[in-house]
């Protein structure tokens, strides 16, 4: 387990998202309740962030999430493409642990 968590629960909205940097690279949470996935902030399309204002990853109904650039929408839970110009395609997703109220890469073992 890392030393520090990449964030806690609550500093994510619910439902709602949180740009995060893992490694150098842009990442996001999305919280559902007590749940969280953790994505990689790059859209399958044509490879540009999801999101234009910060934490925005979420479309209006908050049911999905939705690239900013050209709409593509993807579950929440699994990152897969079900609308828009990279249908079927699948966000990259990073495992993750909530413990303590603290959220984690879980790393490989
Ligand atoms: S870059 Fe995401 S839909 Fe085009």
């Amino acid at each position: 387990m890392p030393a520090a968590p990449l964030c806690r629960l609550e500093d994510i909205p619910d439902p709602g998202g949180l740009d995060l940097t893992i490694d150098g690279e842009a990442c996001f949470a999305v919280r559902q309740g007590g749940t969280v996935y953790l994505y990689r902030n790059r859209c399958p399309h044509i490879g540009l962030p999801l999101n234009i204002i910060p934490g925005r990853f979420l479309d209006y109904d908050r049911q999905h999430i939705q690239c900013s650039s050209h709409g593509a929408l993807f579950e929440i839970g699994s990152g897969h493409c079900i609308a828009g110009p990279c249908r079927g395609q699948q966000l990259e997703i990073l495992p993750c642990q909530l413990i303590k109220g603290g959220v984690f890469l879980h790393a490989a073992d």
